[in-house]
């Protein structure tokens, strides 16, 4: 089987002025959409952090697609990191700034207890400003972030100054 990276960056598509002009997008759902690199990509977000959480949070939207299936695959459960006004009962919330634009993204207080674990996964880390953000929130509940994982690093970006102190996995980084 080819390495990891290389499916990613056989199978992810560039778009140049999406959503804005001069923005380049990164579409990682032809990834998703196959399934041999599906598994490839999920196993090794998880392999660095094996054994070292109690379940996996994924950030919305692209986020909820890695952590289902890492949780399913370590028999954790999974947390939902979701954009403002989406989860019914007390959260926290934490704004960010975006790429494009600005957010909230927002966590149940009482989904994890204080002192568990959690690995943060995500497809892209860009500018860091969302995983930067769960990140905030899971310390605010006393969760201890294991580590982040994403699919696609955008290195020019600089997302890991946003995460300084955390380990950040990338399984291909442009
Ligand atoms: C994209 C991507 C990451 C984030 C990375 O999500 O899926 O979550 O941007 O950017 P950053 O590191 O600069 O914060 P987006 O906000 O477009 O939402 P979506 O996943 O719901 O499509
Ligand atoms: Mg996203």
């Amino acid at each position: 089987a080819a390495p990891v990276d290389e499916l990613i960056s056989g199978l992810c598509a560039t778009i140049p002025d999406y959503p804005k002009p001069g923005i380049v997008f990164k579409d990682l759902t032809p990834v998703f959409a196959d399934g041999a690199a599906l598994k490839a990509v999920v196993d090794a977000l998880v392999e660095p952090f094996r054994g070292q959480f109690d379940a996996v949070a994924g950030v919305e939207v692209r986020g909820f697609l890695l952590a289902a299936a890492a949780a399913y695959a370590t028999g954790t459960g999974v947390i939902t990191v979701r954009k403002a006004g989406k989860l019914p009962r007390e959260v926290v919330s934490e704004d960010y700034a975006l790429e494009y634009g600005n957010a909230t993204l927002e966590l149940h207080t009482t989904d994890l207890p204080p002192g568990s674990r959690v690995l943060i996964l995500d497809d892209v880390l860009a500018t860091g400003g969302t995983l930067g953000a769960a990140v905030r929130l899971f310390e605010r509940c006393g969760v201890e972030v294991t580590g982040v994982g994403v699919v696609l690093e955008l290195g020019e970006l600089d997302g890991r100054s946003a995460l300084k102190g955390h380990r950040v996995s990338s399984l291909l980084r442009l």
